[in-house]
């Protein structure tokens, strides 16, 4: 590459870049996504030299304008980037000189890319994790909607992916809604240390122009400055928080795939998701696939990924700003678009779903389930529950034995648990009544998950 092409830096040099170098450290492919922080920070800092007299107010008009209908330019997707384009900064710079001339060389005065870049990167952040939480939001009104119409349809609740005990639908679903919602609020944190204006502090000491922090915070609506310049240009924590929050939301958005996957097999059977968000084979005729569930799954492992890229990248650089630093954009602009293209899909897969209430209630009917509430029926008979266990384990053994469920128990076998069991014990092996026996906050009854959805509701709508 030749000298003198419009690039940002060179005076010193005595020959351009080696092409492999160049290659190596052009960005402008993917930092341009940040067209519009970057003017917005360009505008914010013309207005700041013109407070200053560095630009007059002739100046000031003209340059304000050109960063406008540059907006415009790259609104309408008609910017012309340039091979010699090192960075986006660079880019519009090269523009605006190519528009006014000198007047546009005046605008770099008192700024550097360094902290250029790190305003940029924040803002972009602030509203990506809006969009994030909008998002969430609307998987868990999906849920929500689901979990509201089927409050009292028995489903199986399991651990070890082995039948435990029986709940209502609306149980796993709310589960997933507040999963959801603390990954919301994990985002809207992130979102608030992120909330700092960086302009002023140059490229790692400040500069000697009289350039005022808590102007270029209001006029890019931060809710406040950061309070040393060292820590505005080399810090990435924002960034790191981001998408830490990030990744463990695709963790909930992977478990949900996962469910889904689950429950739609044949041998399951709980769910069928709509024909709009499943594939069918291309060789078995027959196939219903839950490729969104799967995708939900497995693209949370690019998210995770973008986090250990984003920690390993940060570890052990010395203050202040190093080049590396430049590597912070494309794991999170991949993070976030990766949750954005999953979190649609999802709502709009479970929006379709359609439940099998026979073979969910079949599945929560194994009376082997209510075991526990035989034991706790004992516990308020006045058995140790040590005990208890010990006596219901026997029974369970004897049914076993006998090829039975528990109901098939005769009376005098049941007695030897307890004299009183037989009278209840139809009553406590009835999954129904189980259920509704769970009427604590929290619990499986009708009525506490009517209670747990309403305050659910209210939660999502704090995000909103
Ligand atoms: N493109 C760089 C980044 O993303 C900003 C430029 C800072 N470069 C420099 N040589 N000081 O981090």
């Amino acid at each position: 590459m030749t000298k003198g092409d419009g690039r940002l830096w060179g005076a010193r040099f005595g020959t351009g870049p080696e092409a492999s170098a160049w290659a190596l450290g052009v960005s402008t492919h993917f930092d341009v996504r940040l067209w519009r922080e970057d003017l917005a920070g360009s505008r914010a800092h013309a207005a700041e030299l013109a407070r200053i007299g560095v630009l007059d107010a002739a100046g000031h008009a003209a340059i304000d304008a050109a960063l406008v209908r540059c907006g415009e330019l790259f609104a309408a997707g008609g910017f012309p980037l340039e091979p010699t384009d090192e960075d986006l900064h660079g880019a519009i710079e090269r523009w605006l000189v190519e528009e006014l001339g000198d007047l546009g060389g005046r605008l770099r005065a008192g700024r550097s890319r360094n902290d250029q870049i790190v305003s940029d990167l924040r803002l972009w952040s602030m509203e990506a994790a809006d969009r994030v939480v909008a998002a969430i939001v609307g998987l868990q009104e999906a849920l929500l909607d689901q979990a509201e119409a089927h409050l009292d349809w028995l489903a199986p609740g399991y651990t070890h992916l082995q039948r435990a005990q029986p709940v209502v639908l609306a149980q796993p679903l709310l589960a997933f809604v507040w999963m959801l919602q603390r990954d919301a609020e994990r985002v809207r944190d992130a979102r608030g240390r992120t909330d700092r204006s960086v302009l002023g502090s140059g490229a790692v000491a400040g500069q000697t122009l009289g350039l005022d922090p808590e102007r270029y915070a209001d006029a890019l609506g931060f809710a406040g400055t950061i309070e040393n310049s060292i820590d505005a240009t080399a810090s990435r924590d924002f960034v790191l928080e981001l998408a830490a929050a990030l990744a463990i939301l695709a963790t909930t958005l992977s478990r949900l795939g996962e469910e889904l996957v689950l429950w739609s097999t044949s041998e399951f059977g709980f769910v069928r998701m709509g024909d709009g968000f499943t594939t069918g084979s291309s060789m078995m005729p027959q196939k219903r696939n839950p490729d969104v569930a799967e995708l939900a799954r497995g693209k949370s492992g690019r998210v995770i990924g973008s986090l250990t890229a984003l920690l390993a990248l940060v570890k052990g650089l010395p203050l202040a700003y190093d080049r590396d630093l430049q590597e912070d954009k494309e794991p999170l602009f991949d993070a976030v678009d990766t949750v954005l293209l999953v979190l649609p899909a999802l709502a709009g897969a479970i929006g379709s779903a359609v439940f099998d209430r026979e073979r969910l209630a079949a599945a929560a009917s194994d009376d082997f389930a209510l075991a526990t509430d035989v034991a706790e029926a004992l516990v308020l008979l006045g058995v140790p529950f040590r005990d208890a266990h010990e006596r219901v384990g026997r029974l369970v053994a004897a049914a076993e034995e006998q090829g039975t469920a528990l109901a098939g128990l005769a009376d005098d076998v049941v007695a030897h648990a307890h004299p009183d069991l037989p009278a209840r014990w139809a009553a406590l092996l009835d999954p129904q009544a189980a259920v509704a026996r769970r009427d604590g906050r929290g619990g499986t009854a009708v009525e506490a998950v009517r209670s747990q959805l309403s305050r659910a509701r209210e939660a999502v709508a704090t995000l909103t």
